[in-house]
């Protein structure tokens, strides 16, 4: 099944929880939650507090995308604001293991997250405790940029793995999705499409969400 997870960093930062409410109204899978720690990446957005306050106005679940330098630190933190689905950058973990033992703990599922320039066979001795991958098709940091075309043939080989191996890891692409490539991502293996400044950043982002919803809605039924 193919999700469509609206990133809430292009959004109106004075009115987040309207952005959600419309992103749920508008027929999203679940809200991507960027948090950035001003150290990981050079940017800062919310922390816990927003995370739980919007956990009260939507019933989709919350899929948090931390780029902190800390992760073992945070993730009891957001977990307990409410995050569904919490995803880690294996730049940043030094132990990856137990922290992504420690989100299974707290009956989160568990991702990992890859920079656009780190190789997936980093991951060899942890894919079988994830949930999910994303893969970053950009440099983290900013919504907005340019779709990284490297990504491609990760995610291709990151599917062709799963499915090869039988195993249960979704993986979630973020960073330059919208309309124009949805599709050719869906293709490559794709199965959350994290999508930010091509809804938040359109003049109607229901009619964006729609839009998408399409796309993914046609290779659902396949
Ligand atoms: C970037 C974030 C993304 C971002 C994607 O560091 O992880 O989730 O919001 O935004 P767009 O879709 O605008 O590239
Ligand atoms: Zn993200």
């Amino acid at each position: 099944m193919i999700r469509l997870a609206p990133s809430i960093l292009s959004a109106d930062f004075a009115n987040i929880g309207e952005a959600v409410k419309l992103a749920e109204e508008a027929g999203a899978d679940m809200i991507h939650i960027d948090i950035m720690d001003g150290h990981f990446v050079p940017n800062l957005t919310l922390g816990p507090q927003a995370v739980s306050a919007l956990k009260k106005i939507t019933t989709l679940p919350l899929d948090v995308h931390l780029m902190v330098s800390d992760p073992g630190f945070f993730i009891p933190i957001f977990q307990d604001a409410g995050a569904d689905w919490i995803s880690i950058h294996v730049e940043a973990s030094a132990h990856l293991h137990r922290e992504i033992m420690l989100i299974k703990e707290l009956k989160a599922k568990a991702g990992v997250a890859l920079n656009p320039a780190t190789p997936i066979h980093l991951l060899n001795d942890i894919f079988k405790e994830l949930d999910y991958i994303l893969v970053m098709s950009v440099n983290p940091g900013f919504g907005g940029q340019k779709f990284v075309e490297a990504s491609r043939h990760k995610i291709r080989q990151l599917s062709q793995w799963i499915k090869g191996q039988k195993l249960d890891i979704v993986v979630e692409v973020d960073g330059g999705v919208g309309p124009a490539n949805a599709e050719s991502l869906i293709e490559e293996g794709a199965e959350i499409l994290v999508v930010g400044a091509a809804i938040f950043k359109d003049k109607n982002p229901r009619q964006a969400i729609a839009g998408l919803k399409d796309i993914i809605d046609r290779h659902n039924r396949k």
